[in-house]
């Protein structure tokens, strides 16, 4: 029996793992975040009802559920007390529901400040969420970061600002000609807001040890994906934190040995926002068709998504380096919609077909190959797939050699087929 499963983007996030993650949420105790902030944007539906969320795991949605946001998450205080309270009454957020690492670090002000002007003055955009990510991680590994626990005590926090803050307070007013709040203002503000999310932080590595003694079923939900990692990503068009299995291990404690499965999700096609290579984009009219039949706006800032055909090369290196078990298939019904559709088996470099990726890969200099498709009459009809759907599923699973263990076909919880039980 599986009891601890990883839910991980295997291209540049907007996969659909929120909804997946809502699924399997059902048939787990324990749904834990281990990497990102309120960067992500996981958006479920539930007979006809929205919910997005950001920090929040999506697991919150279950009431059997116990949602954890541990250490590798980097948390807006103000942002997630937003969450909380727009969420509250209908999923019922208590302290016994929601656990927050006490060691997670916090995004100050000044990162948010810091990474704006980081982003408007660089002469390489990213295309950050300006979210205060990158400077936040950035402290965290400078050993200047602030974590929760330190919003529980007013001097020492006031020390900590002092001596972690003073450096980016002078770049912000100096360098960026931005005004900026001063320490004691930054300091009552997370004080109070320490005190908002003091109820909800504990001891996550004692809570999910315990846990994971009494064989609880404990699902952890990846933010972001794969090719936005820091490491193994499109760096430096990435993300700041290990979107892959290096956050899995990294950002949460995973007693008592290894994770028995990593689901990878990626949609029937690719999307990306923010700036970096991406070899299948169509800048053309296919392109916008498919950004508007699959709606295709980020649910945090409601950028337009780039879009592109299904790139197996990414894929395959995404399922290696992530060592991801099986894959599920979302917005499958988008290609439906489309008058016909293309994937990418392979890249053409020079007189070199290239098929594995490696790390730091300049994926500009590939032009990608093409297996034509003509439209698609995708159904799921009986509780089985059609045998359209059926053949794709096999080619897509015979070039990456990963089984498929779902395929979703619409927004709403019901319309997904799942080929075996992952919990
Ligand atoms: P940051 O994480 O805000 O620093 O942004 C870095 C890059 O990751 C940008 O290209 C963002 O658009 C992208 N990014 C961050 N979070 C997400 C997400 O949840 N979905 C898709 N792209 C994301």
């Amino acid at each position: 029996m599986q009891k601890k499963i990883a839910i991980v983007g295997a291209q540049w996030g907007d996969e659909g793992k929120g909804k997946i993650t809502d699924i399997l949420s059902e048939k787990v105790d324990i749904v834990v975040r281990f990497q990102g902030g309120n960067n992500a944007g996981h958006t479920i539906v539930c007979k006809g009802v929205k919910t997005v969320l950001h920090l929040l795991p999506s697991g919150i949605l279950h009431h059997n559920v116990v949602a954890v946001i541990d250490r590798g998450v980097v948390i807006d205080p103000e942002a997630l007390k937003k969450e909380i309270e727009e969420h509250k009454s209908a999923l019922d957020i208590s302290p016994k529901r929601l656990k927050i690492s006490q060691n997670s670090f916090i995004i100050t002000s000044y990162h948010k400040l810091l990474d704006a002007q980081r982003e408007n003055n660089s002469l390489e955009k990213i295309g950050t969420t300006k979210r205060g990510i990158s400077p936040c991680y950035t402290d965290k590994i400078a050993r200047r970061g602030i974590k929760v626990s330190d919003l529980f005590s007013v001097n020492s926090l006031k020390k900590k600002l002092e001596n972690s803050f003073s450096e980016s307070i002078f770049l912000l007013k100096n360098f960026y000609k931005t005004d900026c709040p001063a320490i004691e203002e930054e300091l009552e503000r997370l004080v109070t807001l320490g005190d908002y999310l003091r109820p909800y932080t504990c001891d996550t590595f004692r809570y999910l040890d315990e846990a994971s003694k009494a064989n609880k079923k404990v699902l952890l939900e990846g933010a972001q994906g794969l090719l936005l990692d820091i490491d193994y990503g499109t760096y430096p068009y990435v993300t700041s934190s290990n979107t892959g299995i290096g956050g899995m291990y990294n950002g949460t404690s995973i007693s008592g040995g290894s994770i028995d499965h990593i689901v990878g999700i990626a949609k029937a096609y690719n999307t990306r926002v923010g700036e970096g290579p991406f070899p299948t984009e169509l800048n053309d009219e296919e392109g916008r068709e498919l950004q508007r039949i699959g709606n295709e706006f980020g649910a945090t800032t409601g950028r337009k998504r780039r879009c592109g055909w299904l790139d197996l090369p990414l894929l395959k290196y995404a399922l290696n380096t992530s060592h991801i078990s099986s894959l599920v298939l979302t917005k499958i019904d988008i290609l439906n919609d489309m008058p016909f559709f293309r994937v990418c088996y392979a890249y053409k470099n020079g007189d070199e077909i290239v098929k594995n990726l490696s790390p730091g890969d300049k994926l500009e200099k590939f032009e990608p190959l093409y297996k034509d498709f003509k439209k698609a009459d995708f159904q799921i009809k009986n509780n089985e797939l059609n045998d359209s759907l059926k053949e794709f599923v096999k080619y897509i699973e015979n070039e990456l050699d990963c089984p498929i263990s779902g395929v979703s076909f619409g927004p709403d919880r019901e319309d997904i087929f799942f080929t075996r039980d992952l919990v």
